[in-house]
């Protein structure tokens, strides 16, 4: 009997998820919670949102799934998959305790301490003036010690702006926090690594690299991420496995040894110095006195749009993968297999996107997608009339595998220009870095 796999979210990378879930042997039923318009074409939707977890559990049980997984963050944090290992049903994604590595960004640094990955210098401080007096140099980054969807990191470039941040995050609560980490500011490239974690061990999937601001060349304010593409020139195979032993693995070993094991995606964001970047070689990070890469923060789960253009990549089975990661030591022996094609993902995203997305836009063109581009759907609802319309500000991922970035990326262009919506937001410089950038590649 084909197993059935329920997916939590209603995202862009849920649908990536849903779609590469598709492509196991094992044909698998699909199920997705809440889902949206474009992941009803691949899952049977079910109506429970993805922050109550009791419904989900409940879903879950009724529908006899043999497998969740957890697509965003906050139900993670929220003790989703400890409320599923309680029912007896296998999930896809880590337990609460461990889930804090995203959920508290003190808790984060503390582990990476204590397991001596390289991190940037910080101090966690609970008031405006020890927030001040911990700043020796400006920029300076000050977090806020919790989920904030992408909104709780400011680079302060003045004495007023750190004051006047340190202010909103600790005197107003912006977000609900009681402390701020107050962190070195560092410069460099930035690179999503994730590894599936099966809680012993850390198994590195094929970099990525995101795009955060709205408009191109990196202006404008910080976005859940406006398009991604993998693989990265410089960035091979074993440059993944070197990167991912120095932190990933650390940190694995590091949560074993605390008795609460990591299962499920550990995503770092790492920012990488110009000496970090290969060919291979052993011991040129470690030892060296600034070291060349540096976790920014850990993630627990899937990256948004990173997934989107590192699934359609994988060859391995990730069903096979997801389920063996839910058991201690299961990936023993596996190693995940690569197309070796490039994939470029654009984000479509709506009129006022990031501060005030618009919604009820009636999208055209989807009908048109050129065969080898996938279209994965993120804020798109389905009108009583049957329209597709806008229903967030993220909308749409269009996702195209080519030989090169070059190629990749004028397919994704190609189809993403076909598709239309008033306000429409697309920016034109994704993995351009990629094209102009010469290097080996995974
Ligand atoms: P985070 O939510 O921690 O990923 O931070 C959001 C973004 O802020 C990152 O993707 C970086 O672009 C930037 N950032 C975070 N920490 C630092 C840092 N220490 N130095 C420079 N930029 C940072
Ligand atoms: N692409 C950034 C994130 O998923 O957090």
């Amino acid at each position: 009997m084909a197993p059935k796999v329920l997916v939590i979210g209603a995202g862009g990378r849920e649908h990536a998820i849903v779609r590469a879930l598709a492509r196991s042997p094992q044909a698998p039923e699909l199920l997705c919670a809440p889902g949206n318009a474009g992941i009803a074409a691949d899952a049977r939707l079910l109506d429970v949102r993805a922050d109550d977890v009791a419904g989900l559990v409940a879903a879950a049980r009724d529908e006899d799934v043999a497998l969740v997984v957890v697509g965003p963050e906050a139900p993670l944090v929220a003790g989703a998959a400890d409320a599923f290992a309680e029912a007896g049903i296998a999930c896809f994604g880590p337990r609460a305790a461990v889930a804090r590595l995203e959920g508290s960004k003190a808790f984060s640094k503390s582990v990476m301490e204590a397991a001596g990955v390289p991190t940037a210098a910080y101090e966690v401080v609970t008031t405006v003036e020890q927030g001040m007096a911990a700043i020796a140099r400006y920029p300076v980054v000050i977090k806020a010690d919790g989920l904030a969807a992408g909104k709780g990191v400011v680079i302060a470039t003045s004495v007023e702006d750190a004051r006047a941040t340190l202010e909103a995050f600790l005197v107003q609560r912006l977000h609900d926090t009681e402390q701020v980490v107050v962190e070195e500011f560092l410069d460099g490239e930035e690179l999503s690594l994730l590894a599936v974690c099966d809680g012993e061990r850390a198994i590195p999937m094929a970099p990525a690299q995101d795009y955060k601001r709205i408009f191109d060349g990196d202006e404008g304010p910080n976005t859940g991420g406006m398009g991604s593409y993998s693989p990265v020139p410089g960035f091979d195979a074993a440059r993944a496995r070197e990167l991912c032993a120095q932190v990933h693995q650390p940190v694995i070993d590091e949560l074993r040894r605390r008795g609460t094991p990591f299962h499920g995606i550990l995503y770092a964001g790492l920012m990488l110095t110009d000496s970090a970047r290969g060919p291979a070689s052993a011991g040129h990070v470690a030892g060296s006195g600034t070291p060349s890469v540096s976790v920014l923060e850990f993630n627990v789960r899937f990256g948004d749009p990173e997934t989107q253009a590192v699934l359609p990549r994988l060859r391995s089975d990730l069903l096979d993968v997801l389920r063996r990661a839910c058991e201690p030591g299961g990936l023993a022996g596996v190693e995940l297999e690569w197309d070796p094609r490039a994939a470029v993902t654009l984000v479509l995203a709506s009129a006022g996107y990031p501060e005030s997305p618009r919604t009820g836009d009636p999208i055209v063109g989807l009908d048109a997608v050129p065969a080898g581009v996938e279209v994965t759907h993120a804020g798109t609802r389905r009108r009583e009339d049957g329209a597709i319309v806008t229903a967030g500000g993220r909308v749409l991922n269009v996702t195209a595998l080519g030989a090169d970035a070059a190629a990749a990326r004028a397919a994704a262009y190609a189809a993403a220009d076909s598709i239309a919506f008033e306000g429409r937001q697309l920016r034109r410089d994704i993995a351009l870095r990629a094209v102009t950038t010469t290097g080996s590649t995974a």
